[in-house]
């Protein structure tokens, strides 16, 4: 009876793999996984890749096998560690990153390996640390981009199970939504046609990867994995560009380039990422593409005249240039220029935010943007534009925690611990997935001689984040300034074996194992 009740339940839609599409749809599946898309992430010891050595910020790398695992150390001032590389992001068209498990949670690690040259360096904007940076987290928006079904483990920022994600690379259901339908009835109502979408919803199938922006801020109530094939991406997140544009390209800017095209702009929804690429191919667009809409174009006689193929479009109107976040390599230029842009870009007309695509942002997203900007190293005269908004916006919604924390954090970062302590403990109560007010209120409480009320908050953050090497170290302090003299030495040591080669954990223990004798 009992049995039979459980039977009848109606049971939650499961995630379909790629290989279940595979029967019915053979010619695709087989082209879909020689993509750069379906390969982009995977299993670091499966990665044929040969071994080097390199030498950065007074360090020296070497990448190895060791047996099946794919490893890296580093030596340097006084310094030795061997680190396993468990997974890789990026087939490699262009580069692969790799990513370090430690106790089950994930950080991107400090070598990547660049096609241009077939070497190892140092990951992207890795080379501003004066250490091998090994902990900073492989959150799960990054992921998402390059793996399918992320499984985070939950109240955690980045730990995860193993293996992280239910399948390597881009699946079909990452562009056409829940299969599991479609598989127990297969007709085209079961399933999410991209091409079958309204414009903006089409687009948002592409743009939930290939669009970064400025900024992307997440709409109220919503994650990185609220998105499906077939909703707008602008119901769950805004994204934020520069009014002016933003000179140069970035990894991930494909979809506003391709909006500044005349092509573009002039053609509207008619013109589309699927105008001239196939999801499930290898073949880079062919001059076909352009000629659909350019029956003639003036470049055919300069183009005889210097004896050039017709089907090089692209090479003359769609170069290839460096992008701005990544060293070592090159994307192709869809703002389809007239004339190939010159070298340096002209400054930004209006440095000022505004949502990708036109629109109106709500006074909350806005904020937001801003506050995520000014919170960047580099971004500090942005503060008081950031704080303006971001106070007039909490007015309005007194419950939001994301405006708490970013607010909260301008407060702590500008000395003003009175006003941003009531903002930490509403979002600590709001929100026990947060992580920002937990450390931030910590370190006003440890401030102001008060290291028993830091403990417990730096303690909940570390489950959160367990890389978080300097609160571990200032969580050693508090416990020190208790008396807990054995707890203090234990997160020291952690922290000195998480980070080797950082000098505040190491110097602190030894003062403190001096202190102990
Ligand atoms: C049992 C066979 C079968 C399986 C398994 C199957 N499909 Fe289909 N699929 C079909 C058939 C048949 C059609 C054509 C339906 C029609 O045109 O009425 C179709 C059509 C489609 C379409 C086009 C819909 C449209 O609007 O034209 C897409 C997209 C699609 N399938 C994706 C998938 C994906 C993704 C999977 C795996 C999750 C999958 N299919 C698994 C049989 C299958
Ligand atoms: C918003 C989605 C998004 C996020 C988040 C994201 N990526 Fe990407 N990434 C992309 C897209 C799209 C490309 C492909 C761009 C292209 O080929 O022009 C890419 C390309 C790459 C490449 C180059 C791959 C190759 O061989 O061409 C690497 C390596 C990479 N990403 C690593 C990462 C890592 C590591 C993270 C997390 C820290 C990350 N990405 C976060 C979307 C994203
Ligand atoms: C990166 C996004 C993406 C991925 C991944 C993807 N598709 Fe598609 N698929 C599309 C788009 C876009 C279209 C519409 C193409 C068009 O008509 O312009 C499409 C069309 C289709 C169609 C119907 C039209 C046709 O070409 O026959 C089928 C069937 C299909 N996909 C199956 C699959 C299967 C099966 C997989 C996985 C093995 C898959 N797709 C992976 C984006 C994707
Ligand atoms: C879930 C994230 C995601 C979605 C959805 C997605 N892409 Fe990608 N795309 C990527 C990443 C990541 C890469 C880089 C792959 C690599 O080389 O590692 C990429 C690479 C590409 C490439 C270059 C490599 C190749 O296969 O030729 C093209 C073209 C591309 N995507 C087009 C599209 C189009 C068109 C759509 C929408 C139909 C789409 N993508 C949807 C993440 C995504
Ligand atoms: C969906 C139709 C469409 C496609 C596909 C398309 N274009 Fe265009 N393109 C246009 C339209 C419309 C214009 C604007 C013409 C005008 O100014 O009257 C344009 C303008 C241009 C211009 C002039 C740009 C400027 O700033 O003056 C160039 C160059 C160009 N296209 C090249 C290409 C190339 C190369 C391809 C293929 C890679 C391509 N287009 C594909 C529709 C398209
Ligand atoms: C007018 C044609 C055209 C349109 C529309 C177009 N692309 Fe491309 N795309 C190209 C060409 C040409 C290349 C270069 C291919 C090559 O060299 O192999 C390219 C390359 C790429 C690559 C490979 C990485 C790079 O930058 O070289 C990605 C990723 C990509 N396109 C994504 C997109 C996305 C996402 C869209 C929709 C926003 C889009 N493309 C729209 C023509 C187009
Ligand atoms: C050898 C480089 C080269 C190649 C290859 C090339 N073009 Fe051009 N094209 C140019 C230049 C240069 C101009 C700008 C002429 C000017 O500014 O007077 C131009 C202008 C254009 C325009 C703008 C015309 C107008 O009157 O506004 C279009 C559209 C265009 N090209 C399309 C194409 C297409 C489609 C192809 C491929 C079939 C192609 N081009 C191949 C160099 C090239």
């Amino acid at each position: 009876m009992c049995r039979l009740l459980l039977l009848l339940l109606p049971v939650a839609l499961r995630a379909a793999p790629a290989s279940s599409c595979a029967p019915c749809h053979r010619e695709i599946y087989d082209a879909w996984r020689r993509t750069p898309m379906a390969q982009t992430s995977g299993a670091a010891a499966a990665a044929d890749l040969t071994h080097a050595a390199f030498a950065a910020a007074g360090y020296r790398y070497r990448v190895f096998r060791d047996g099946e695992a794919l490893s890296f150390d580093f030596s340097g001032a006084g310094v030795h560690a061997t680190r396993t590389l468990s997974w890789f992001i990026g087939s490699g068209a262009t580069a692969r990153s790799f990513l370090l498990s430690g106790d089950g949670y994930l950080f991107e690690a400090p070598v990547a390996w660049y096609r241009a040259g077939d070497k190892w360096d140092l990951a992207p904007s890795y080379d501003r640390y004066t250490y091998p940076f090994l902990t900073r987290p492989a959150l799960p928006a990054c992921l998402n981009c390059h793996a399918t079904g992320i499984q985070v483990v939950s109240g955690t920022h980045n730990r995860y199970a193993d293996p992280p994600f239910a399948e390597p690379g881009i699946t079909c259901e990452r562009c056409h939504g829940a299969g599991e339908r479609h598989i127990a009835s297969a007709t085209a109502a079961t399933i999410v046609n991209p091409a079958s979408l309204a414009p903006d919803r089409r687009d948002s199938v592409c743009a939930q990867c290939h669009l970064s922006g400025e900024v992307r801020v997440m709409r109220p109530g919503t994650t990185w994995s609220t998105y499906r094939p077939g909703d707008r991406l602008a119901d769950s997140v805004a994204v934020f560009v520069r009014a002016g544009g933003t000179p140069g390209m970035t990894v991930t800017s494909h979809v506003e380039k391709l909006a500044q095209s005349r092509c573009k702009r002039v053609s509207g929804d008619a013109l589309w990422c699927g105008s001239c690429h196939d999801p499930h191919g290898l073949s880079a667009p062919s001059r076909q593409k352009c000629l659909f809409c350019h029956e003639s174009h003036p470049c055919t006689e300069t183009l005889a005249a210097r004896n050039r193929k017709q089907d090089e479009c692209a090479a003359c109107h769609m170069p290839k240039s460096s992008v701005t976040d990544a060293q070592h390599v090159v994307y192709t230029d869809h703002s389809i220029p007239r004339r190939p842009r010159p070298a340096v870009a002209a400054a930004p007309t209006s440095t000022d935010l505004v949502p990708f695509g036109g629109g109106r942002s709500t006074a909350r997203d806005l904020a937001l943007a801003w506050g995520i900007v000014a919170a960047r190293g580099d971004r500090v005269a942005d503060r008081p534009r950031a704080e303006a908004l971001l106070a007039t916006a909490l007015q309005e919604s007194p419950g939001d925690v994301e405006l708490l924390l970013y607010l909260g954090e301008i407060y702590r970062n500008t000395d003003r611990g009175d006003f941003a302590i009531p903002l930490f403990q509403r979002a600590i109560r709001l929100d026990p997935a947060q992580l920002t007010a937990s450390v931030g209120l910590g370190g006003i409480y440890l401030e102001r001689g008060r290291p028993a009320d830091a403990i417990p908050l730096w303690e909940d953050a570390l489950k959160k984040d367990a890389g978080l090497v300097l609160v571990r170290t200032n969580l050693a302090l508090a416990y020190w300034q208790t008396g807990d003299l054995r707890a203090a030495e234990q997160h020291l040591a952690k922290a000195v074996a998480m980070a080797p080669g950082l000098a505040a954990p190491a110097e602190l223990l030894e003062k403190l194992r001096r202190a102990r004798q």
